[in-house]
């Protein structure tokens, strides 16, 4: 192959309008079902934007992965700073994140050199570089708003930068300039510091709850009409998103989680030429994420079982579905029984052989409320194309 080859790859997506508007590192300009918490950030903070206010501002937003805290906080620092400024309040804010800047040494001289040109970049403690940065907020008159993102980890390691923190801001009775935005993911991990930071610290808790099927959706639809061209991911595929990720689905309730999801899916579906995203590029992409079906697993699987299996993927596929119902697994199962000339289970034999696939994690259940009563929904996390092939080995239909 040539150079020229390869040129028509390089060549405008079919799919993506702008594919980095799902990275995790991109702030989006509206954040759906977060309202409450940059409100709540505002009326914790909004004293800071007054010129000759100098109290000790701080607050803790905590919650599990994915549910949105960096995104808001990183919001929430623009939408201050441009607050601020109207007011002729010269603010900073400078966002850290402990995972990276593990130590206290590691924060102080980040945040020193951020603010300071020319600071030494090492060769002194991490109290010396701290009490740099307050002088230099005193002499330039500017107020800083530090926030401490994932500090679970800092306070597992290093938790002596917390008590300076929020001293500094106790002993400098005159002006403090200082102030902390806290994000956790687990609370309790605070109850591993002192009884006095505590206190300090405690007061105002900003909760982030794991996101449900809705709300997932309705992030999904809004960041894909950023990162695709229109009608590109078909509507399905967002729908089953959301059930794997959605809190009262089951899920972890986590919008990372399912960003990447349809991240992935899209750039299977781009790789394989298609002019849409459908449910079998978003198997793909959860297969290449969870895991895939090893042998081990198949010769665990019973004859019947293996049949079963194949049941589903084939309804699947003749449907076009990412889920199906049992009652039409039940007919492509007994039309592939008839086939193999095997006499086919009942309904309640059926059913059980569902959930021994469901409790060896090959198969997704859930049961659905409707009108005409309670039905089952099956659904397959991996590529079904070469899950059939693969059981195609061992059942002749
Ligand atoms: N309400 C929302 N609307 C749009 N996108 C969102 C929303 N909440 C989260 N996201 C997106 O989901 C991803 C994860 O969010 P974020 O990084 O803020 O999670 P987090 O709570 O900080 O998680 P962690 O504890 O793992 O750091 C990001 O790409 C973010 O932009
Ligand atoms: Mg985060």
């Amino acid at each position: 192959m040539s150079e020229n080859d390869f040129e028509r790859y390089f060549r405008s997506s079919y799919l993506f309008k702008d594919e980095s508007k799902l990275f995790p590192e991109h702030v989006p300009a509206y954040l759906p079902f977060r309202e409450e918490q940059i409100k709540r950030l505002i009326f914790f903070f909004r004293g800071l934007v007054e010129p000759e206010n100098f109290v000790f501002y701080r607050a803790i937003c905590y919650g599990p992965a994915g549910t949105g805290k960096t995104a808001v906080a990183k919001f929430f620092g623009k939408l201050i700073i441009e607050e601020a400024k109207k007011k002729g309040t010269n603010l900073r804010f400078i966002h850290i994140n402990c995972h990276l800047e593990r130590t206290y040494f590691m924060i102080v001289s980040k945040i020193a050199e951020s603010l300071i040109a020319g600071i030494p970049k090492r060769g002194f403690s991490p109290k010396q570089y701290l009490a740099w940065i307050l002088e230099y907020l005193e002499d330039e008159n500017i107020k800083l708003l530090i926030c401490l993102d994932e500090a679970d980890y800092i306070i597992r390691n290093d938790p002596e930068i917390l008590y300076d923190l929020t001293r500094s801001s106790e002993l400098d009775s005159a002006k403090v300039r200082l102030n902390l935005l806290i994000i956790l993911r687990d609370i309790s991990i605070l109850y591993n510091l002192d009884e006095s930071v505590l206190s300090t610290l405690q007061r105002n808790l900003n909760q982030f709850n794991p996101y449900t099927y809705f709300e997932i959706k309705e992030i999904l639809k809004e960041r894909i009409g950023e990162a695709f061209l229109p009608n590109t991911v078909e509507e399905g595929v967002i729908d089953s998103i959301a059930m794997k990720a959605g809190v009262d689905r089951g899920g972890r309730g986590d919008a990372r989680f399912a960003l990447e999801l349809i991240w992935r899916a899209g750039k299977i579906a781009e790789i394989e030429n298609s002019r849409r995203v459908n449910i079998e590029h978003l198997r793909k992409a959860m297969s290449e994420i969870y895991p895939g079906i090893t042998s081990e697993v198949f010769d665990t699987l019973l004859e019947e079982e293996k049949i079963l299996l194949l049941s589903i993927c084939r309804a699947l596929r003749e449907e076009k579905a990412a889920m199906v119902s049992t009652r039409s697994v039940k007919e492509y199962y007994d039309l592939i029984c008839e086939k193999l000339k095997r006499k086919p289970k009942g309904y309640t034999q059926f059913w059980s052989y569902i959930q021994s696939l469901r409790n060896k994690n090959l198969i997704n259940v859930s049961v659905m409320n409707e009108k005409r009563g309670r039905r089952g929904y099956i659904s397959i996390d991996f590529p079904i194309d070469s899950l059939e092939n693969k059981l195609l080995e061992y059942v002749k239909a």
